[in-house]
């Protein structure tokens, strides 16, 4: 079923390349979702990219109870691609002439491949935009705040099993102390997540498709594994922080994990795999919850003029999101996924315009 509200393919004005925009659905407000810069063996694979990635948003953005819809940017670039600074921005203002002709009822900001000075070209064209650097008018770099999102979900996933155990409750030492965690992609959130798993004492194994990401691994004190052993490593905790699709069919039976909570966006290679983790024992925070720290910071603070806390407050509301969903699945015995999206599924009705 063709459901999307609007799918937009041009060939860049000043770039040549193939942009691409696809607005899933603005029944609950605006279209909000990133720009993705990334190389792909045919322009239509870019496409396919784009139409999950403008869904996933419309997940994102209700899960994280914000009043937009989901959209995606795909600037898709030919196999081996490597981009001159003139060429960049060459592919930036086309963009952000694109974007500008939805007449507000899309924003964009960055995603893989993009930065927050790349959302300041953009700037140049329109305003709907997010995440300009601070001193262009902006929120920056949501990496941290995606990140911290993340560290609150998976927080709500250790105190769960906490409370399972009977744990005694030390509010002072964080709940990932001990813990085994397996992080799969050292990129902005990766990083980012990755350095706080170390402070606080978990367990932390990593590692990159960037064999140079090693030297980072080593400043931290964790243990580097190489990409393809990484997802069926022994861990509490599996953390997908790089592309979309690890989940398979094929995956799920040699997973040793208890949990699985990261920021990679459409971490399923298909829906039916939550249920088979489900089966498995294996709880899947759905990564449209986990990953929403970013765009619920960027919101908060430039359109809703919330000071640097109270944005900060809201991130760390999705750990309570997270353990109410979890909670719910449970009571109702079916897995996160099917819970949220029943609760996505009501809000739109409720939303819907
Ligand atoms: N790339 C972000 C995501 O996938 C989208 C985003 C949009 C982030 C706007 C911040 C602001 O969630």
């Amino acid at each position: 079923m063709f459901d999307y509200e609007q799918v937009q393919i041009q060939r860049g004005a000043r770039s040549g390349f193939p942009i691409i925009v696809a607005i899933h659905s603005t029944a609950l407000g605006p279209a909000v979702g990133g720009c993705r810069l990334w190389r792909y063996p045919d322009w239509r694979d870019g496409l396919t990219d784009a139409l999950r990635l403008a869904k996933g948003m419309t997940l994102k953005n209700a899960a994280a109870k914000l009043a937009h819809g989901g959209g995606k940017t795909v600037i898709a670039l030919p196999p081996g691609t490597v981009l001159d600074d003139a060429t960049r921005r060459a592919a930036l203002l086309d963009v952000g002439e694109l974007v500008e002709t939805f007449d507000g009822q899309y924003a964009t900001g960055p995603d893989v491949g993009t930065s927050s000075e790349d959302m300041g070209v953009l700037g140049e064209v329109t305003k709907q935009v997010f995440c300009r650097p601070e001193q262009l008018g902006g929120s920056g770099d949501p990496a941290a705040y995606t990140a911290a999102g993340v560290r609150a979900a998976l927080d709500a996933v250790c105190r769960l099993w906490s409370d399972a155990a009977g744990g005694e409750k030390t509010p002072e030492s964080p709940v990932v102390r001990g813990r085994s965690v397996t992080v799969i992609g050292l990129g902005h959130v990766g990083a980012h997540l990755a350095s706080g798993l170390a402070r606080d004492g978990a367990r932390l194994t990593v590692t990159d498709i960037d064999p140079s990401r090693r030297a980072f691994a080593e400043q931290l004190g964790a243990t580097w594994c190489e990409p393809e052993a990484a997802p069926t490593l022994e861990a509490d905790l599996l953390v997908p922080a790089a592309l979309g699709g690890m989940l398979t069919a094929e995956l799920v039976p040699a997973l040793c994990c208890r949990a699985i909570v990261g920021p990679a966006n459409n971490q399923l290679a298909e829906d039916g795999v939550a249920a088979l983790l489900h089966e498995r024992g294996i709880r899947w925070v759905p990564d449209y919850l986990a990953s929403a720290g970013g765009v619920t910071y960027a919101v908060a603070r430039e359109l809703h003029g919330a000071g640097l806390d109270e944005a900060q407050r809201r991130v760390h509301a999705i750990g309570t999101v997270t353990e109410e969903l979890l909670r719910t699945a449970d009571r109702l015995g079916i897995h996160p996924h099917e819970a949220a999206m029943r609760r996505v599924a009501d809000q739109l009705a409720q939303g819907g315009r």
